[in-house]
């Protein structure tokens, strides 16, 4: 490449932007980061304005999003969804608005409402009749896939629009909006993969986009979504003429509009926002990655229109990416719980968003390669909110040292038993593995197990290395002369170890059933079995055939717990924890949505939905859609056409209803 000739470079950034946009888009794992592909994306712009006959109609500049799948059907936006121009300074942002003003011929202020960016997954919903009838992703902004179906699982979509004051339901309605995931449901997430061996999310946009974009709805179902509503495309038999008016009306529909909107009365009041918001970010449980100003006027915003698809005005003016740089010193291997050998970074600190950061999991080893990971390496770090800090990628150009490729040790760096590969996981198959011991003993304790205050992590390895305590259960015959023989220990606070050992006594069945440390059993896992069986006895005897009915239990979870109570030591060890006193509460299931725990059996053909569509209604309402008809079930919906199942219901006597009433009800109940 020569500086006068750049069709090289812009060849290279088009290979390169494609390549990214693939990665991110079909296969949700994205290589860089954002502010890394918004700088070869700005290169490319740059060369292409200052060359424009290089401009060819697929180049990526020339559209936005992503194409859509092809397993989806496609649905036409009726108004493009384009995307928004960018500032990363306050100078661009100030520029922004005195463009708006040159545009529009006046010196007045500009009345500006400002909206977190949220990092998500952009989408609208089409209501016809007050009926949500169709929903879509961006796509390349003038076909989305159609993803309604998915859609309509998300709990805090309206499937029905609430009436408002006025009375008056358009025509026609198309929101658009960010599908989001919080941070604290992302965490939770992720955790619950890696309990099951399940690659993991690099981020909540990722996992939000790989949610919604699930061939299966019950998948989607399963996943935490949300939505912040932000504005209309076609809307018909409604007249609106401010932005804020817009935000108010998705409100008394029954949208979620984010709560941190604000009206700016000109571009200083803007700038402000901004501040404050970049302020709050650490503490708000979704992310953002910026504000939005948008010309609050519809008048002027028509007036200003669009150029190079995007609104004149409108802007996104971001915040600094969350990612530093730094250097990984050494990986060091731990053996967690269930033996699994985990490699961690340990890093020369660096502050990411505020907080320092020396470790980061590697996760295993087929992430290590992935990654290519090695010590000596120049990383990108990555934070958001309260995520663990994870390398997002290894800056190639400035690995000098010419390492070798990191391997993870054959041997179990505790007790050096042989590693046993398995697919992803490597363990040490060595139960009595003082790590393994400590770990599962630590579990036993924590917060979300048997909650056993003021006992650390230090206690336990002095416990476990003194030979005091071999398994959980040895803590509840401890006395408090055997408290006594450990560092540090005084009357007093024995005796507060041993109070608070026996406070920990009475707990609920779900706590038990988590702090045992089943393989691929989490809390929330551990609370759906509890409120199934009730008892640890029905547990222990469970089937396979009981547990994968559960909808969010999976055969490999399913043969983990099976696995688990198969093995005699597990078997004695609940035994000798109940010897030691513990006690716990039964739980009831725990009350969902307004249709939970009531079966549905469709039956005929439906002619507002399709079969899979109207099952996720009731899925996302908290029931339970069957397939046979049986004493049990507590409505049949006929369509036309409805055969053996509809006189099998007539013959028992369960309620039949109508598609119409179907509606009505899930409506009703909303
Ligand atoms: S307005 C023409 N408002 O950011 C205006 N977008 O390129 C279009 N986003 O993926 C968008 N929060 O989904 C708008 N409060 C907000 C937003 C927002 C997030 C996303 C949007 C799209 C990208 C804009």
């Amino acid at each position: 490449m020569t500086k006068s000739d750049p069709t090289g470079r812009i060849e290279y950034l088009r290979e390169e932007i494609n390549r990214h946009n693939y990665l991110y888009y079909i296969l949700d794992s994205p290589e860089i980061s954002d502010a890394e592909y918004d700088r070869l994306m700005r290169e490319l712009e740059g060369l292409e304005k200052q060359f424009p006959d290089l401009v060819t109609p697929d180049s990526p500049t020339q559209r936005v999003g992503a194409p859509p799948l092809e397993e989806f059907g496609t649905l036409r936006h009726t108004i493009p969804m384009i995307s928004l121009q960018n500032a990363f300074t306050e100078e661009e942002a100030v520029e922004f608005d005195a463009k708006v003003k040159r545009f529009l011929h006046t010196a007045d202020d500009i009345e500006y409402v400002a909206e977190p960016k949220i990092d998500g997954l952009a989408i609208e919903l089409v209501f016809e009749k007050g009926l949500f009838t169709a929903g879509s992703t961006r796509g390349d902004g003038e076909t989305g896939e159609n993803v309604t179906r998915n859609l309509r699982t998300v709990k805090s979509i309206p499937l029905r629009l609430l009436k408002p004051k006025s009375g008056k339901i358009p025509e026609r309605l198309e929101v658009r909006g960010e599908v989001y995931i919080r941070l604290s449901d992302f965490n939770k997430l992720n955790r619950r993969r890696e309990e099951a061996g399940e690659p993991l999310f690099a981020n909540p946009r990722n996992a939000s986009a790989g949610s919604i974009r699930q061939l299966d709805s019950n998948i989607t179902a399963s996943r935490p979504l949300d939505i912040f509503c932000y504005g209309v495309g076609i809307v018909e038999g409604l007249k609106l003429s401010t932005h804020w008016e817009t935000l108010e009306t998705l409100k008394a529909f029954g949208f979620k509009v984010n709560p941190l909107i604000r009206r700016c009365r000109n571009i200083d009041d803007a700038l402000r926002y901004h501040r404050e918001i970049e302020e709050k970010r650490e503490a708000l449980d979704y992310e953002i990655d910026g504000v939005v100003l948008k010309v609050n006027s519809l008048r002027l915003q028509e007036e200003l229109g669009e150029i190079s698809r995007s609104p004149r005005w409108a802007m996104a003016y971001k915040f600094p990416p969350r990612q530093e740089t730094t250097k990984i010193i050494d990986i060091e291997v731990g053996v967690g719980r269930t033996g699994a050998l985990t490699p961690v970074a340990i890093m020369e600190p660096v502050v990411v968003g505020g907080v320092t950061v020396s470790r980061a999991t590697l996760h295993n080893q087929g992430e290590i390669n992935r990654k290519d990971v090695r010590i000596g390496d120049t990383v990108v770090v990555q934070r958001a909110g309260d995520v663990i800090p994870e390398i997002v990628m290894v800056v190639q150009s400035k690995r000098t040292l010419k390492g070798t490729p990191y391997l993870m040790p054959d041997n179990c760096p505790s007790c050096g038993a042989h590693v046993v590969k398995e697919e992803i996981v490597w363990r040490c198959p060595n139960v009595s593995c003082p790590a393994q011991v400590k770990e599962s003993i630590r579990h036993f304790t924590s917060k979300a197990g048997m909650d056993i205050e003021g006992l650390g992590y230090k206690h336990i390895e002095q416990m476990v290395d003194k030979g005091l305590i071999k398994d959980p259960a040895d803590l509840y015959y401890l006395t408090k002369d055997d408290i006594l023989k450990l560092e540090r220990f005084a009357e007093k606070s024995a005796q507060n170890i041993i109070d608070s050992i026996d406070k920990g006594r009475k707990t609920t069945l779900s706590r038990l059933i988590y702090s045992l440390g089943i393989r691929d059993v989490g809390d929330h896992t551990a609370k759906l079995l509890a409120s199934e069986f009730g008892t640890l006895d029905s547990l222990k005897n469970v089937k396979y055939e009981d547990l994968i009915k559960i909808r969010e239990v999976g055969p490999e979870v399913a043969k983990s717990i099976l696995a688990f109570f198969a093995e005699d030591r597990n078997l004695k060890l609940i035994d000798k924890i109940i010897k030691g006193g513990v006690t716990y509460k039964i739980e009831r299931a725990t009350k969902g949505g307004p249709l939970d725990g009531k079966t549905f059996v469709f039956t005929g053909t439906l002619k507002r939905f399709s079969r899979d569509e109207a099952e996720g209604v009731v899925e996302s309402l908290g029931g339970r859609p069957t397939s046979s008809v049986s004493k049990k079930t507590d409505y049949v919906v006929a369509g036309e056409e409805a055969g053996s199942k509809l006189d099998k219901a007539k013959e028992l006597g369960v309620k039949v209803i109508t598609e119409e009433e179907f509606v009505t009800l899930t409506a009703l109940e909303i």
